[in-house]
């Protein structure tokens, strides 16, 4: 057992837990961050997806002692009901959710698209969510929703 500090959300905390335990568990069973999903925890459905440091990683095959005073931020640092991101408002708008599990994942992988190319094309919108699999087969309006996104940030929507 290690004691290690993470920055989850803006916010510092220290988790003590065996190094190798997956950045999903911590999340979920520790801090109590329910909103990253575990899917397959393989690596292959990307609905655990965070970012760290800026970076979408899939937080089920994210070893605890890799992300050790890293920057970690998982939907629930994105909005909130009464303030939500423009991705999160642009997905409500488009009905881009069926099942909605996948949706943290995506909206997480949309963030560091939209953080890193403010117009992206909808090949490069495809090409970002790649590593996301939506069962229910919503991708058109997934892609609409993160082109209204990205439209929306740029006339000033904020965050
Ligand atoms: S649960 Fe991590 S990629 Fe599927
Ligand atoms: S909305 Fe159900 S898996 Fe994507």
């Amino acid at each position: 057992m290690q004691l290690i500090p993470l920055i989850v959300n803006g916010s510092v905390v220290s988790v003590t837990a065996d190094g190798d335990t997956p950045l999903l568990d911590i999340l979920r069973n520790h801090l109590g961050l329910l909103g990253t999903k575990f899917g397959c925890g393989q690596e292959q459905c990307g609905c655990c997806m965070v970012l760290v440091d800026g970076h979408p990683e899939k937080s089920c095959g994210k070893a605890l002692s890799t992300v050790a005073g890293k920057a970690i931020a998982t939907i629930e640092g994105l909005g909130t009901p009464d303030r939500p991101h423009p991705l999160q408002q642009a997905f409500l708008d488009e009905q881009a959710g069926q099942c909605g599990y996948c949706l943290p994942g995506i909206l997480i992988s949309a963030k560091a698209l939209l953080d890193r190319n403010a117009a992206p094309s909808r090949a490069e919108i495809a090409e970002a969510l790649d590593d996301n699999i939506c069962r229910c087969g919503s991708h058109i309006r997934i892609l609409r929703a993160v082109e209204r996104a990205a439209a929306r940030l740029r006339e000033g929507g904020t965050r």
